[in-house]
């Protein structure tokens, strides 16, 4: 499959899960993990553009398939524009749930960057935040929208 831009082969059980195999045989670590059953949305990842939970996907379904993780949208040591969002709005306590959220804002913002709060906060509602809360988190959502309108 492609990492963020990059051909990677890697061997895998059939029951091997994406989200481990991306976190422990190619160190994809912004990939997190808490309940392994879809319920809490930090393990999100795209697959082929689309939002996907990683620990529902098989690893064997991601073969020759395109996948992106929060690090993709880096560029030359520049966070995307909703991650910045993200700092200035203080979204983030422990930051484990931030490059989830970070990740499906930018897929949302770049393919609806006029996203209603109402909007937002329907796209981001399968991802959990155990310490921030959700308010600056969709705060800086919103403010990040000014970044993807053209
Ligand atoms: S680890 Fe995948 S949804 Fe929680
Ligand atoms: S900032 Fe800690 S879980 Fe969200």
């Amino acid at each position: 499959m492609t990492v963020n831009g990059e051909r990677r082969a890697v061997e895998v059980k059939d029951n091997e899960l994406l989200l481990d195999v991306l976190r422990d045989k190619l160190y994809v670590k912004s990939v997190k993990a808490a309940c392994w059953k879809g319920e809490c949305g930090l393990c999100t990842v795209l697959l082929n553009d689309l939002p996907v939970k990683s620990c529902m996907v098989l690893a064997m379904e991601a073969d020759g398939a395109d996948v992106k993780t929060a690090e993709y949208f880096i560029k030359n040591g520049e966070l995307a524009p909703v991650q910045r969002s993200f700092i200035e709005h203080g979204a983030l306590q422990c930051g484990f749930c931030t490059p989830a959220f970070s990740l499906a804002a930018h897929h949302l913002l770049q393919r609806n960057p006029n996203a209603t709060r109402e909007e937002i906060k329907e796209y981001l509602s399968g991802i959990i935040c155990r310490c921030t809360g959700y308010k600056q988190i969709i705060e800086a959502v919103e403010d990040a929208r000014k970044y993807y309108q053209k």
